[in-house]
C-alpha cells in the first residue's frame, strides 16, 4: 500500500474516505471516537495545502436520502474537532456537492452526505457501482482510503473509486493493519483471545480461525450462553442459539485436539428480566435457574478472567462481557478491560461494543496498545478473509 506522503497533495482534490459512524441518539452524537480517529489524515491533507473532500457513511439507510442518517451533525463535530469550518454538501454527487467541491479552496475540507443515500454505493450490480463510483471518483485528483471500519465492504467508495484513482492508505488505515499483521503474523505468546458480545454466530468464522492460533480463548457475554448449553447446562432465559450448538461442540472438541485452553464463565448475574434494575443474583454458570437471564459475567469469572490474561504476552478482545450500557450489569466488562490495562501484553480492543464500552466506563484508552475502530473488519482480517478496502488500495 502507498503512503499518503508518497503523493504531492498542494492545491489538488483530495477523495478520503473516512469512517464516520459514530452512534448517534437524534442529532446528539453519543461517541465521537471515529470522528477523532478520522482526524490525523485529513489534519495532514489540509496542512499541506490539500482541497479535502471526505465521504462516509453513517447506519443503513438503504441507498436512499433518509434525514435520520444525516451526516449534518458528524460535519459539525469534526469542524469543531479541526478548529476549521467543515463544508456540508447536503448530498452526495449532486448539485450542492458540486458546489461544494468547486468552491473549496487549498487546505479546506468538505463532508458530502451519506454515501448510501446512493444505490450504487452498496450495490452487488458491479456495473450500477461502477456508474456511482466514475461520479464520486470525478470530484478527485487523488483518493486516500482511510475508512478502516467499512473496508470489509465491497463498496464503490471503499473498492471501486481507489480503482480508477492514483490512490493511498490514510494514516489510520496504515496504523491498523500493521496491528493486525502483528496478530496474524507472529505473536507474542502466550496469545489470549477474549471474544464476548451477543452471537456466536457472528463470530463463528473467527472462532474457526482463531483456534489454529491461539493459546487460550476467553468467551463471555450473551455468546457464553451457546458454549454453556453446548456443554450441557440449563441456561434458562439466557440468550441462546440453538443453531448453533453443533457448531459449538465442534469448536469444544477442536480446541482440544488442538490444546486451546477456552474459558467459559464459572458464575452469572443472572436476573428477572432485561432491565437496568431487574432484580438479579450471583449463581453458578452450571446453575442458572429456568427463570433467570445471564446479563453479566460474575465475581468469580472476573478474577479467573483476569487471572487468565495476567501472564499474556498478546491480547486481541472483541466484544462486551454483559450488558455494559446498563450500570448494573458493566463490571464483568470493566474487569476484562482493567485486566488489559494493567497487562503488559500487546493489547488490542477490536472495536465496535468494545471499545465504545471502553469509553463509556470511562478507562483511559491510552491504557491499551491499540483500539481498533472496526469491529467487523478486524474480525474479518482476524478470520484471514480478503478485504476489498485492502485489495485496492493495494492495486
Ligand atoms: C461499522 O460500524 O462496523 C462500520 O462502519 C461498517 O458499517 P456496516 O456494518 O453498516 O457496513
Amino acid at each position: 500500500m502507498k503512503d499518503l506522503s508518497e503523493f504531492d497533495v498542494k492545491g489538488r482534490r483530495v477523495l478520503v474516505r473516512v469512517d464516520l459512524n459514530v452512534p448517534l441518539d437524534g442529532d446528539v452524537i453519543t461517541d465521537d471516537g471515529r470522528i477523532r480517529a478520522s482526524l490525523p489524515t485529513i489534519k495532514e491533507l489540509a496542512e499541506k495545502g490539500a482541497r479535502v473532500i471526505a465521504c462516509a457513511h453513517l447506519g443503513r439507510p438503504k441507498g436512499e436520502p433518509n434525514p435520520k442518517y444525516s451526516l449534518a451533525p458528524v460535519a459539525k463535530r469534526l469542524g469543531e474537532l479541526l478548529g476549521a469550518e467543515v463544508a456540508f454538501a447536503g448530498d452526495v454527487v449532486g448539485q450542492s456537492a458540486q458546489s461544494v467541491v468547486e468552491g473549496l479552496q487549498d487546505g479546506q475540507v468538505a463532508l458530502l452526505e451519506n454515501l448510501r443515500f446512493e444505490p450504487g454505493e452498496e450495490s452487488k450490480d458491479d456495473a450500477e457501482r461502477a456508474a456511482f463510483a466514475e461520479k464520486l471518483a470525478a470530484f478527485g485528483e487523488v483518493y486516500v482510503g482511510d475508512g478502516f471500519g467499512a473496508v470489509h465492504r465491497k463498496h464503490a467508495s471503499v473498492y471501486d473509486v481507489p480503482l480508477l484513482l492514483p490512490h493511498a492508505a490514510g494514516k489510520l488505515v496504515a496504523a491498523e493493519v500493521e496491528v493486525l499483521r502483528k496478530l496474524t503474523e507472529n505473536p507474542a505468546r502466550p496469545y489470549v483471545v477474549v471474544l464476548g458480545g451477543a452471537k456466536v454466530s457472528d463470530k463463528l468464522g473467527v472462532i474457526g480461525n482463531l483456534l489454529t492460533k491461539v493459546d487460550r480463548l476467553l468467551i463471555g457475554g450473551g455468546m457464553a450462553y451457546t458454549f454453556l448449553a453446548a456443554q450441557g447446562h440449563e441456561v434458562g432465559q439466557s440468550l441462546l442459539q440453538r443453531d448453533q450448538l453443533d457448531q459449538v461442540r465442534d469448536f469444544l472438541n477442536e480446541a482440544v485436539k488442538r490444546g486451546v485452553e477456552i474459558v467459559l464463565p464459572v458464575d452469572v448475574l443472572a436476573a428477572t428480566h432485561f432491565a437496568e434494575d431487574a432484580e438479579h443474583e450471583v449463581v453458578d454458570a452450571t446453575a442458572i435457574p429456568a427463570d433467570r437471564q445471564g446479563l453479566d459475567i460474575g465475581p468469580r469469572s472476573r478474577e479467573l478472567f483476569a487471572t487468565k490474561l495476567a501472564d499474556a504476552r498478546t491480547v486481541f478482545w472483541n466484544g462486551p462481557m454483559g450488558v455494559f450500557e446498563f450500570e448494573a450489569f458493566s463490571e464483568g466488562t470493566r474487569a476484562v478491560a482493567e485486566a488489559l490495562i494493567r497487562s503488559e501484553a500487546f493489547t488490542v480492543v477490536g472495536g465496535g461494543d468494545s471499545a465504545a464500552a471502553v469509553r463509556q466506563l470511562g478507562l483511559p484508552e491510552d491504557g491499551f496498545s491499540h483500539i481498533s475502530t472496526g469491529g467487523g473488519a478486524s474480525l474479518e482480517y482476524l478470520e484471514g478473509k480478503t478485504l476489498p478496502g485492502l485489495v485496492a488500495l493495494e492495486a
